[in-house]
């Protein structure tokens, strides 16, 4: 069980902030990491289509002989995380409840803003677990679509950046927001251009406190990996690679070298 990878998936390259913050918090850790990059975006699409590309990505990676299941995907998450568990006999975590928990305790004047996709903010899931965790936060949740097109051209700073991120987020600036949960793969890659529009506001990024859980979870279940071999990491893409691989890189900063296309849903 502890040799087995950890499996990630997302609806394209923004996952690999997730990715990347598990292989910094465990590098012992194989992983395997898909993106559907042939479908992306997700967050445009019906509650319906989400959950179903959703299990078409968890059973492909249930047959990579994966110990647990991490859903990267905001808008996922935010959809059809509770039916996930159904179909898949490993651990799954997703980055809503982490991002949830990290934004409520970091409040003080318990005002915290979301920003994620249009399936993710139509969902409320994000405020649904805020307030599940203390009912008195007052969340102010917004979609910001051309912020996942901005980083996916690498637009992340300069002045065409700051201008989209302060035009989208004056609305949430004037309630008075002290924390803001960047509710998306692709929004930690915009977090100083963010930081510099939102000044004072503590800014909770989803793929740092997810890396977090499941690091909390491989020591509670004792299904960590110990072998002082180095960990392997394979990824698999739904379109061709090279955007992939040249976009991603930048994302992951490290190489990605182990990668192949696959078609979904798998021909059975
Ligand atoms: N991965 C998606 C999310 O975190 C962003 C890109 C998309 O819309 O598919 O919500």
């Amino acid at each position: 069980m502890n040799e087995r990878p950890i499996g990630i998936f997302d609806s394209g390259i923004g996952g690999l902030t997730v990715l990347s913050e598990i292989r910094r918090l465990l590098p012992a850790e194989h992983t395997i990491y898909l993106g559907d990059t042939a479908r992306v975006p997700y967050g445009i699409r019906s509650a319906e289509t989400v959950t179903r590309y959703s299990f078409e990505c968890a059973s492909f990676l249930m047959r990579q002989n994966i110990k647990m299941l991490v859903v990267a995907c905001n808008t996922v998450s935010a959809i059809s995380l509770p039916l996930i568990p159904e179909r898949v006999n490993v651990p799954v975590i997703g980055v809503i409840e982490p991002g949830a928990r990290a934004a409520a305790a970091a409040t003080r004047n318990n005002r915290v803003g979301v920003i994620g996709t249009e399936a993710t903010v139509k969902s409320g899931a994000y405020s649904k677990a805020i307030k599940n965790i203390k009912n008195n936060i007052e969340v102010h949740s917004l979609a910001c679509p051309l912020f996942v097109p901005l980083v996916e051209e690498g637009w992340t700073d300069g002045e065409i950046a700051r201008l989209v991120i302060e035009k989208y987020l004056s609305g949430i600036k004037e309630t008075g927001v002290d924390t803001l949960v960047l509710g998306c793969t692709h929004y930690p890659l915009l977090k100083p251009t963010i930081q510099s529009v939102m000044k004072d506001v503590a800014l909770i990024d989803s793929a740092i406190e997810t890396a977090k859980t499941v690091k909390e979870l491989l020591e509670k279940t004792g299904t960590g990996r110990t072998s002082p071999e180095a960990a392997q990491h394979g990824f698999f893409v739904t379109d061709s690679p090279e955007k992939f691989i040249s976009v991603g890189e930048g994302f992951l900063k490290r190489k990605i070298e182990d990668i192949k296309k696959i078609a979904l849903p798998m021909e059975v």
